[in-house]
This record gives C-alpha cells, sequence and structure tokens, in this order.
C-alpha cells in the first residue's frame, strides 16, 4: 500500500491560506491538533474556523485529540468531514469515548506518546481502527524526530497481527526521517510541509 500523508497546519502562519494550499494538493488528509491547554500546555482549538472554511474543503480530517475530555471535541467534529477521531490511550476509561466515536460512524484512533508502554494499546486492539505513535511529545509543532519510535512501531505491528488497524506516526517527519518510518501506513508532517514554498514537493517526498 502506498503510504498515505496528512498534513498537519499547527505550525501554520497563515491557517487559512494553509488549509486552502493543503486543499489544493495531493495529501491524503488535513491532520487537526486540537489541545486544550490541559493535556498539552498549547491551546489550539480550530474548530470554528474549520467549521467555516467546510464548505470549500474537500479533504477528510484526521483529528488528533490532545485533551483531557473528549466528549465536546468528539461531537464538534463527528459534523464536518471527518475519517478519523484519535484519542490518548493516556486518559485511561476511553471506552466510552471509543463507542462515542464509533456512533458517529468515524474511525477510531488511539495515540501513544513516547514515554507510554505500548502494552497498553492491548486491551483496545479489537475495537480500533488506527494507532498513532507519536515521535515526538505531543504539544508543539518542529520538534525533532524521536528514534525509537522506530522500534515502537514494528512492536505495534506485531501486536496488531492480521488485524485491520492501520498505523499512523506523528513528529518530526520530513525527507531525512522518512526513512524511519517506512512500516507505517500513514504519517503526520507539519512544518516540514508548511513551513515550505512548495507543500505537493514536499507531501511527495513522503511516499
Ligand atoms: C504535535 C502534533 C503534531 C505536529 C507535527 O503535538 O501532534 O501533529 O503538528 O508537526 P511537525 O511535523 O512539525 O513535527
Ligand atoms: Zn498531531
Amino acid at each position: 500500500m502506498k503510504k498515505k500523508v496528512s498534513v498537519s497546519f499547527l505550525s501554520s502562519k497563515d491557517i487559512i491560506d494553509d488549509l486552502l494550499e493543503i486543499d489544493s494538493t495531493t495529501a491524503d488528509y488535513v491532520h487537526v491538533d486540537v489541545m486544550d491547554g490541559r493535556f498539552v500546555k498549547k491551546k489550539f482549538l480550530p474548530f470554528k474556523i474549520l467549521n467555516k472554511l467546510s464548505y470549500v474543503l474537500r479533504k477528510r480530517f484526521d483529528v488528533h485529540l490532545m485533551v483531557n475530555e473528549p466528549i465536546k471535541f468528539i461531537e464538534q467534529y463527528a459534523t464536518l468531514n471527518t475519517e478519523f477521531i484519535t484519542i490518548h490511550v493516556e486518559l485511561g476509561e476511553i471506552d466510552n469515548y471509543i463507542d462515542l466515536i464509533k456512533s458517529y460512524g468515524i474511525k477510531v484512533g488511539l495515540s501513544i506518546k513516547p514515554d507510554t508502554d505500548v502494552s497498553v494499546l492491548n486491551n483496545y486492539l479489537d475495537k480500533i481502527d488506527l494507532i498513532l505513535i507519536m515521535s515526538v511529545e505531543p504539544g508543539l509543532g518542529g520538534q525533532k524526530f524521536i528514534e525509537e519510535a522506530t522500534a515502537r512501531i514494528e512492536k505495534v505491528k506485531k501486536m496488531i497481527g492480521n488485524r485491520n488497524i492501520l498505523i499512523s506516526v506523528d513528529g518530526g517527519i520530513n525527507s531525512d526521517t522518512i526513512s524511519n518510518v517506512s512500516k507505517s501506513d500513514i504519517v503526520v508532517s507539519g512544518s516540514y510541509i508548511v513551513c515550505s514554498d512548495n507543500f505537493e514537493e514536499k507531501i511527495n517526498s513522503l511516499r
């Protein structure tokens, strides 16, 4: 399967302009980082702007919730053109959130921070569609790729076995680090693309 590219606009200087530009490329998804200022320090709540633009954007959203209380955000993003809603496994007690996402017919992702033991994912493997392996500490764009992510991808791939679960990787992905994540199905990339002057060229360099 050809690798899919999901473009994060967290580091965008002009969000509207960049979203329109991402939409004109061959990107597979728009990666939507949502931050509540509690699960991570920074706040980034782009729903209003995406809701306004939802009439012109054609790309589907790949929503990454870095929040302590996901319910409100799941309900919001379920009203948009959303393929995946991903919550963090570190929240614990996440079965209700998984069921809520599914109730909207949206695919469920589970994200895992760099220091969390991947074995916690075992409890959920029969209920989810995607695992988002963080290759940086969540909270900021433009950080350096954490090398251990490569081995974590392999470990998670083994755990998944023949289940139908996609592996996505998020943080520090660019043309230098892409070879470290060859086993992933989707790569999330932000600053490498949106801080460049040729989005399409950068996207293609990741496939
Ligand atoms: C980090 C976010 C990432 C980030 C990726 O918390 O989840 O999606 O925007 O950006 P880059 O590619 O700049 O690391
Ligand atoms: Zn993200």
